[in-house]
């Protein structure tokens, strides 16, 4: 395990996964009912771009900079900028400083009623989560392997939420069938979760069994959403990222009809970039 996350804070894949995760979560927020949010791979919580690993990549200059100036931007991009500026009221001319992970992006929207499960096996990295969260009671933080415990853990007591799938994806195509071992697992015993799985793409061939994969298992109602910065023709490059959403919330491919061109536009390298945005399976 050597990833971290740090030193990729903010780049294209953090923006294209945060502005949608901050979309499904508002999505629960519609109904008053409380809910579980589990995040399999966590990461630290929160990174600091001008600390020593952000720096060293300069990875953010790609990412979340080129979109702080959007205008009118949609709704699932304002929710996302609104976020990092509450998180960086210092910074509002400068750019920003902190950049929040998923855990403290869910922390900062969910409500008092709503709870989250965080899980994370580096050990470092889960002594920050806990730090971070030691004073929050919605929080639970677990140093344990995330697909393990996703079975374990589900359905949760409030019987709604949403699963956040976000490997390292050190090993491309082991990692692949690690999220299908597991998502069989907790579909089986909590269909009607939510589940946003990010993954990487590099050559095209690598992400198509994984897609015939939700097919395959008749999983209901499955969305693609992918964003291509260049062509998916290598394997030395991260050419673009994806995600797969089991039981996406009502309209809410709408929404991303609305983002999808934004990030498109604004997060390309040279030429025009691509975007996907397709059902997989819908019942
Ligand atoms: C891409 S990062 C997560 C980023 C985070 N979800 C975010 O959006 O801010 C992947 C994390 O998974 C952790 N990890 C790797 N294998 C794991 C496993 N089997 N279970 C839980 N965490 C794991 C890594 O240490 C790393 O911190």
């Amino acid at each position: 395990m050597n990833y971290r996350h740090a030193f990729h804070a903010g780049n294209f894949a953090d923006v294209f996964k945060h502005t949608i995760l901050i979309g499904l979560l508002d999505a629960l927020k519609q109904k008053a009912a409380p809910f579980c949010y589990f995040d399999t791979h966590a990461g630290a919580g929160k990174y600091d771009l001008r600390g020593v690993q952000a720096e060293k990549t300069g990875e953010a200059a790609d990412g979340v900079l080129r979109l702080l100036d959007v205008k009118s931007p949609p709704p699932l991009l304002q929710g996302y900028l609104d976020l990092l500026r509450s998180l960086n009221p210092q910074d509002a001319a400068a750019g920003i400083a902190l950049y929040p992970g998923s855990p403290l992006i869910a922390t900062s929207v969910m409500r008092d009623t709503d709870r989250a499960v965080l899980c994370e096996l580096q050990p470092d990295e889960a002594a920050q989560l806990k730090k971070l969260f030691a004073h929050d009671a919605r929080v639970g933080v677990h140093q344990r392997d995330g697909y393990a415990a996703l079975g374990a853990l589900v359905p949760p007591k409030e019987r709604r939420g949403l699963v956040l799938i976000d490997p390292p994806f050190e090993a491309q195509d082991e990692e692949f069938l690690a999220i299908e071992a597991a998502l069989a697992t907790a579909y089986s015993r909590w269909p009607t979760g939510i589940y946003a799985i990010w993954y990487p793409i590099k050559l095209r061939e690598q992400t198509r069994p994984f897609h015939r994969w939700f097919v395959s298992q008749k999983i209901g109602k499955t969305l693609v959403v992918e964003l291509l910065r260049q062509p998916d023709d290598s394997a030395l490059r991260l050419n673009g990222c994806g995600m797969v959403i089991v039981n996406p919330p009502w309209q809410f491919d709408q929404h991303l009809r609305r983002l999808m061109p934004v990030l498109q536009d604004r997060l390309k390298v040279g030429g025009t970039g691509q975007v996907r945005l397709d059902w997989l399976t819908r019942e």
